[in-house]
């Protein structure tokens, strides 16, 4: 075999593109044309909003999270904000939220009048935790938004004994487990997001709102969808001013076909995982697959690798690069750090030390498995990461 590196001009380990997602199948197309078959020979109310197909999706969704109650939604942002609106929190206080976050994972707190204040991550990790969450809490402390970045559990028990109300960010988490329940299940109130990129997708957009709270659902719509009087008495009127965030029937079809599909996407993902960990131990010294706390399962949205910088002659960078001329898809780094963009300076929140997210960085990359792989593909990943590291080790 040529082991000069596709990098220095030699031959790519992956010289074919690994396979895509398949994120709309037939089965969703079928659904659209029957709605569409449907509104064409009853009217556009086939079309609108807080119908049937939305319903079915919200119930189907919670009795996926083991029942509760879910509202549909036009993204995770908004799922993000109207969970952390339904607590009632006085304005003017603090959140606390995770270090790593996508903007609409945090901006919601600053939407919400309040101030965000970032814990760091838990050591060697991009989720935070009870003990960073701990250090951050003051007398202003309101509530906590924890995400489970790339689909790994924050260690919920103990963040839920912090005894503040929490929302849990589960956009990169459908189907993730930490100690046998499903993220999602353990807060106040969560949101998922299911853009098109998610492990499962209402179309382009589109997100949820759970609670196992009714009053708190009831409370959600009414957020949702411009103070309407939603679970209250007949004759009131639109009750709170709010913005309308609501899901069309559209999207909430192609989610209920998703959501159907999305536990073999997460057995797929799963397996594809073990086996490319499996392959990595066996062959190779200086990178591992992150798998998160023991006693969780990730459902992968994409998955870290801890990099053994100190094991190699070159850097986190130039490993990276080098596995990408190799033909795998990979990403040096996920430093979606709030406090480092410009709406957060420019309003002038605090700049909080956080040493072991930059660690963290500092060591990890991002793959992209699919669901789509084959054995042979996961094969590949290793062999082009072992190839790579022959180069390289001290
Ligand atoms: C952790 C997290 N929160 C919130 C969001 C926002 O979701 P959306 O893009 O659907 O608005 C995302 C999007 O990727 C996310 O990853």
């Amino acid at each position: 075999m040529n082991l000069q590196l596709a990098i220095d001009g030699g031959p790519k380990f992956r010289p074919t593109p690994f396979p895509t997602r398949q994120v709309i199948s037939e089965a969703e197309k079928a659904a659209v044309l029957a709605l569409f078959d449907e509104a064409i020979a009853n009217g556009e109310k086939v079309l609108g909003y807080n119908g049937p197909q939305e319903e079915a999706y919200g119930k189907e969704l919670a009795a996926f999270l083991g029942g509760g109650f879910a509202d549909g939604v036009n993204s995770g942002t908004n799922a993000v904000y109207l969970a952390l609106r339904s607590l009632d929190l006085e304005p003017g206080g603090e959140v606390i939220v995770g270090p790593v976050t996508d903007p609409g994972g945090i901006m919601p707190v600053v939407i919400c009048g309040h101030t965000p204040v970032i814990p760091d991550s838990a050591p060697g990790s991009y989720n935070t935790s009870a003990e960073q969450i701990a250090a951050r809490i003051t007398d202003k402390t309101r509530a906590i938004v924890v995400a489970h970045i790339a689909g790994i559990p924050c260690e919920m028990d103990a963040i839920m004994k912090l005894g503040l109300p929490v929302v849990e960010d589960c956009a990169q988490a459908h189907g993730t487990l930490y100690r046998g329940q499903l993220v999602g299940t353990f807060g106040a109130a969560a949101a998922f997001s299911m853009m098109f990129g998610k492990q499962h997708v209402s179309g382009g957009q589109g997100g949820m709102v759970f609670t196992k709270d009714e009053k708190r659902y009831w409370r959600i719509r009414q957020y949702a969808d411009r103070g309407k009087p939603f679970g209250l008495e007949k004759g009131r009127t639109n009750v709170v001013a709010a913005l309308n965030c609501n899901m069309d029937e559209l999207h909430a079809c192609i989610g209920r076909v998703s959501l159907k599909r999305l536990p073999a996407f997460i057995a797929a993902r799963r397996r594809i995982a073990n086996l490319v960990d499996k392959g990595l131990r066996e062959r190779v010294q200086t990178v591992r697959l992150v798998t998160g706390p023991k006693d969780g399962e990730s459902s992968h949205w994409f998955t870290f690798f801890h990099l053994a910088t100190d094991r190699l002659r070159v850097d986190k960078a130039r490993f990276v690069d080098a596995l990408w001329a190799e033909g795998l898809i990979v990403g040096a780094s996920y430093s979606n750090i709030a406090q480092n963009q410009e709406w957060y300076q420019k309003a002038g929140y605090r700049q909080w030390p956080l040493p072991n997210i930059t660690a963290a960085d500092a060591t990890h990359f991002r793959g992209f498995l699919t669901e789509t792989w084959t054995d042979r593909d996961a094969e590949d990943f290793v062999g082009a990461v072992a190839k790579v590291e022959r180069a390289y080790l001290k």
